[in-house]
């Protein structure tokens, strides 16, 4: 199932049947390879507003903090950011989840940012961020109200909220499926895509749909990302139902648009450091959207281990921009990969079960001739074997995971 020479071969032609007629027989690819394409064609397809070549990363609100959000702490968050180097690492969006706006419009019809809890406005706080280097994320939904029901939903006053964030500075809208009265999803989130284009400022659209009406297929012509599931909690099991769930659409993915299996949960306390290094292994190399959701100014040393691992980064945003997908299963074992820039493949080893294992990938089983010799390099140990052939394995506890880049010789 995964791509090798043969299958990018079949991933070229749905993408040029895609190009071409603008139909969605790509349903067909999400079953089996695809996803192969040279950056150059992908390139053809970056949505009008140019964002997202590579999947968007910083920190949401939502996973930590739900309706808890104020002025203050967000601040705080973006400073914690920057001190902390997070921000040079890529993590530069700044992202509110839903509650910060007043529970009813202006008398224009106009949305307002929560009085008490961010009495300096959105365009303030925008401004703060941008003077950091950082950018400004905001929450609507596409339906009456909000999923929490605070504020008022955007549907039916998408040009005047598209108008509002771009005037305010917003740099990325998580839209929201609440409350939405049995309309058609793809309309109601075309209106607010053609909305936000229509603005002229670039504003990352991220489409929160959770996965029903098969996203992937549609969302793929008007957003830079989309949920394929629904909301992630902080366990082991809702983190793998997310990344199996997002793994079936994986060939719809492509720079400027990307799978979304939801928020990170890393440093929020519900799953063990080897769950949690799993948890990001899996959304790198999926190409998922990498929003922490933890407490930044507090985070613990161990989290910033994770969540700022260079190597693990490189591999999300790697320019190739192709997401990587599970290739093998045997019970609880797993083997998860994908092609990066300069003909290297990444690979995650991983156990899923609880007891010790030993996890091995065969060069047939991740699209490498198997005459091979790679460089193979563990992301996580920091270290490099020279020459690996036919294979590479892993000893693995519970639920652990490693990653490698491999690099043919
Ligand atoms: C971080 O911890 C300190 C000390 O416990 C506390 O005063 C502060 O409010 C916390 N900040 C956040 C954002 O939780
Ligand atoms: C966490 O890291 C900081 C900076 O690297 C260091 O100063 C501090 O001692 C560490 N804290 C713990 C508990 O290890
Ligand atoms: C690489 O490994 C193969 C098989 O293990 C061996 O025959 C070969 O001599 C090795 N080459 C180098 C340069 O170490
Ligand atoms: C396997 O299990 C034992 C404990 O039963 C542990 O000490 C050991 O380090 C585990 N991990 C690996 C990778 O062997």
């Amino acid at each position: 199932m995964y791509m090798g020479n043969s299958s990018l071969a079949v991933g070229l032609m749905l993408l040029f049947v895609r190009l071409v007629s603008g139909v969605d027989e790509v349903a067909a690819a999400a079953a089996g390879g695809g996803g192969g394409a040279g950056p150059m064609m992908r390139a053809d397809f970056l949505l009008a507003n140019r964002l997202a070549r590579t999947p968007p990363m910083g920190w949401n609100s939502w996973n930590h903090f739900g309706c808890d959000i104020e002025e203050k702490l967000i601040k705080e968050t973006a400073d914690a950011m920057v001190s902390r180097g997070l921000a040079k690492l890529g993590y530069i969006h700044i992202n509110l989840d839903d509650c910060w706006g007043a529970s009813s419009r202006d008398t224009e019809g106009r949305l307002v940012a929560h009085a008490r809890k961010f009495p300096s406005g959105m365009k303030a706080l925008a401004s703060y961020l941008h003077s950091k280097g950082l950018k400004l994320g905001l929450y609507a939904d596409s339906g009456t109200r909000t999923c929490t029901r605070s504020m008022p939903g955007s549907l039916g006053h998408e040009e005047q909220d598209a108008e509002t964030f771009a005037s305010w500075g917003v740099d990325y809208l998580k839209y929201d499926n609440c409350l939405n009265k049995g309309l058609d999803a793809e309309e109601r989130y075309k209106k607010m895509s053609d909305a936000l284009l229509r603005t002229g400022r670039p504003i990352h659209f991220a489409i929160c749909e959770w996965g029903k009406e098969k996203v992937a297929t549609w969302a793929n012509y008007m957003a830079n990302s989309w949920r394929t599931s629904g909301d992630i909690r902080d366990s082991w099991n809702s983190m793998l139902l997310r990344a199996d769930r997002n793994d079936e659409w994986a060939s719809f993915a492509r720079p400027g648009g990307w799978n979304d299996p939801d928020m990170l949960e890393v440093g929020n306390g519900g799953m063990t450091l080897e769950e949690y290094r799993s948890h990001f292994n899996i959304w790198a190399l999926a190409k998922a959207p990498l929003m922490i959701g933890c407490n930044i100014p507090n985070m613990s040393n161990e989290t910033y281990e994770i969540l700022s691992n260079e190597e693990v980064i490189a591999v999300n945003q790697d320019k190739l921009g192709v997401q990587g997908k599970k290739v093998k299963k045997d019970g609880h074992l797993e083997v998860w990969a994908g092609p990066l820039h300069g003909n290297k493949v990444a690979v995650v080893l991983w156990n899923r079960g609880s007891r010790n294992a030993t996890v091995t990938a065969l060069w047939s089983d991740i699209g490498l001739d198997p005459t091979v010799a790679v460089m193979a390099r563990d992301v996580w140990a920091h270290s490099s074997q020279y020459n690996v052939t036919h294979q590479i394995s892993a000893d693995l506890d519970p639920h652990a995971s490693k990653m490698y880049i491999l690099s043919p010789r």
